[in-house]
């Protein structure tokens, strides 16, 4: 590039005001169309498009270079900013008054002809991951890592006012609590030793509080070697915070703090605080899951006591056994096919329900598959309940308590997303408390933390810990945002006595908690005060706050759903050399 090229703005923010001006532009062609005389260009940064019209008389030169350009071609423009003749404005871009009349010329670098075109149009996502660079070229893209950025920025300045400390931690350590699968690092001068990568933070940062830090938070790489899905990735980002001598309520208001400053800083939205809350027992019954969405009511209700004497099998049965009848109250959806309402049933089947009843609504009675086993009685009855009004469908699920509203938490859902109850553009913030303290594990055949081991129980619930387990309730709590968890956390146990009788409850013997722990234990012989913390899912709420559908269209460079990276070529073999140093031989055999 020769010296004189200095460019002077973004293509995307030329505007009126440069009218008249000389600008030197560098881009990417995003388009070349040839009008015989004339070559118009559309020049791209990241901030946007400008038309660039090439005219033999303004130069000759330029206009030849125009004349070899080509999709994604790298190009230097010198010209001046005109506005558009009349009728020739592009009211869609930013841009659209203007245009630059080029006087120079210079191609900086050719390009291959790209895989996709580099603008909205639906691309399928392996190519887009194996050519991220060019994925990354699309406005979309790069809106949500800027947005990602901003959010990075904001919390770190909220937190920062509150006095919080950024504190890093390692990424080679031992063991994490949080109940997923390791990755491992093998070691080199410690043969036959590993380190593992952290799924999370939290055990430095109890110690943290232990060396007095008082306010600690991180925007963290948490490492987790579990199942992908849509918002879940291996490596992701956390907001990790840790207080000390506070209660749950302290950590609540900071995070509603938070969450509202980053709204209103970033989206310009403002939330109300403080948000609702749920006991789990609550979000369980009333929504059929620990994440409820809150953008729309359709709550689940318990209608059993319609049925005294129910004829129908399923109910009859199903009561019988010491189950409930609940039900989803949708108004004015009676018009829902039978296909439809048929899909609804295979949502609760494919779940492990054995069937969904729809009960339609109608000025001369109710209609259902069951007929005449559902009494005009139990109809009424079922009316008055609900407060159904003709027109209104009523899917009724008759099941064990627990499972009877899972199944329907996620008709609400599905039914929701076909009905378009759930508006855009809406946040609908709110924590879940009280979750139990533990869970029995069928693949363990054990109870394990629900949370993690270093989770308070409830006050009033230790009495229970020996005798009745499953009945304690935990200082811990979720942040919900339009049915995602988004983040989670608990007040700590500071007290070794009281750690001592979780981990017995967990049947982690003393050697066992030793071995792993041991570290912090010992610190905690040291005056641990009492803490408590949180961390935030980070790239989930890029993700919401984003308007996507997974965190890979907020994460740079991503994992595909089997855990590759397509660009890079990872994860793949490395030189036998280098197993050797690390003294790993692999048996083919796994492959
Ligand atoms: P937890 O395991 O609940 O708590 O994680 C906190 C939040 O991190 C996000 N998250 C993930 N995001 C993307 N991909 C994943 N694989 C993934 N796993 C978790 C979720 C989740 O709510 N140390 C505790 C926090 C504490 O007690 O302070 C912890 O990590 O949004």
């Amino acid at each position: 590039m020769g010296t004189a090229w200095k460019r002077t703005h973004y293509c995307g923010m030329i505007s009126t005001n440069e009218e008249g001006q000389e600008v030197t532009l560098m881009g990417w062609v995003q388009r070349r169309r040839d009008h015989g005389g004339l070559i118009f260009v559309d020049l791209r940064d990241r901030e946007g498009i400008v038309q660039v019209v090439f005219n033999p008389q303004h130069s000759q030169e330029a206009f030849a270079v125009a004349g070899e350009v080509r999709g994604e071609y790298v190009l230097a423009v010198r010209g001046v900013v005109s506005r558009r003749p009349p009728g020739t404005e592009n009211p869609r871009i930013k841009t659209g008054q203007v245009e630059v009349l080029a006087t120079e010329a210079e191609i900086l670098n050719p390009s291959l002809n790209p895989p996709f075109p580099i603008d909205d149009v639906e691309v399928d996502e392996a190519v887009r991951l194996r050519y991220r660079y060019l994925d990354l070229r699309r406005t979309r893209m790069y809106r949500n890592l800027v947005l990602r950025h901003r959010l990075a920025k904001a919390t770190r300045d909220f937190l920062d006012r509150k006095g919080f400390i950024e504190v890093e931690t390692p990424f080679l350590i031992k063991t994490t609590p949080e109940g997923a699968r390791d990755f491992l690092v093998p070691s080199r001068l410690h043969p036959g030793k590993f380190y593992v990568l952290p799924q999370s933070p939290q055990l430095f940062k109890q110690i943290l509080m232990v060396a007095g830090f008082d306010r600690y938070f991180q925007i963290v790489r948490c490492f987790r070697d579990e199942d992908l899905r849509a918002d879940r990735q291996p490596e992701f980002t956390q907001i990790d915070m840790e207080m000390s001598f506070v209660d749950q309520e302290d950590v609540l208001q900071l995070v509603e703090e938070l969450m509202a400053y980053l709204m209103e800083r970033v989206m310009g939205v403002s939330v109300k605080t403080p948000f609702p809350r749920l006991t789990y027992a609550q979000a369980m019954a009333r929504y059929g899951s620990d994440k409820p969405d809150l953008r729309f009511g359709m709550e689940i209700a318990d209608i059993t006591e319609a049925f005294q004497h129910p004829q129908a099998r399923v109910i009859s049965e199903a009561m019988a056994a010491g189950g409930v009848v609940r039900a989803i109250h949708a108004r004015q959806a009676a018009h829902l096919t039978r296909r439809e309402v048929e899909e609804l049933a295979s949502v609760v089947q494919s779940a492990g329900g054995k069937g969904l009843i729809p009960l339609y609504i109608t000025s001369d009675g109710a209609r259902s598959p069951l007929g005449r086993a559902i009494t005009a009685e139990e109809v009424e009855r079922i009316r008055e309940r609900l407060g159904a009004q003709d027109g209104d469908l009523i899917l009724i699920v008759a099941d064990e308590p627990e499972k009877a509203s899972e199944l329907l938490g996620q008709v609400r859902l599905e039914l929701a997303r076909r009905l378009g109850m759930i508006p855009r553009d809406t946040y609908a913030f709110a924590w879940v408390v009280e979750f139990p303290m533990f869970e029995w594990s069928e693949e363990e055949k054990k109870l394990v933390a629900k949370h993690h081991p270093f989770t308070s129980p409830m006050d009033e619930d230790l009495p229970y810990l020996e005798s009745d387990p499953l009945r304690v309730r935990a200082k811990a709590y979720d942040l919900i945002l339009n049915g995602v968890e988004l983040g989670g956390g608990s007040i700590r146990i500071h007290r070794a006595e009281l750690q001592a009788r979780v981990f017995k409850a967990l049947g982690i013997s003393e050697e066992q908690a030793q071995r792993k722990f041991g570290f912090l234990l010992e610190a905690f012989q040291y005056g641990a005060p009492p803490h408590g913390g949180i961390a935030l899912g980070f790239d989930r709420l890029v993700m919401l706050l984003c308007g996507e559908e997974t965190i890979r269209d907020v994460i740079a460079f991503p994992k595909t759903q089997s855990g590759m990276d397509l660009m890079i070529g990872a994860p793949s073999e490395v030189e036998e050399r280098q197993l050797r140093e690390v003294h790993i031989r692999v048996d083919q055999r796994a492959g």
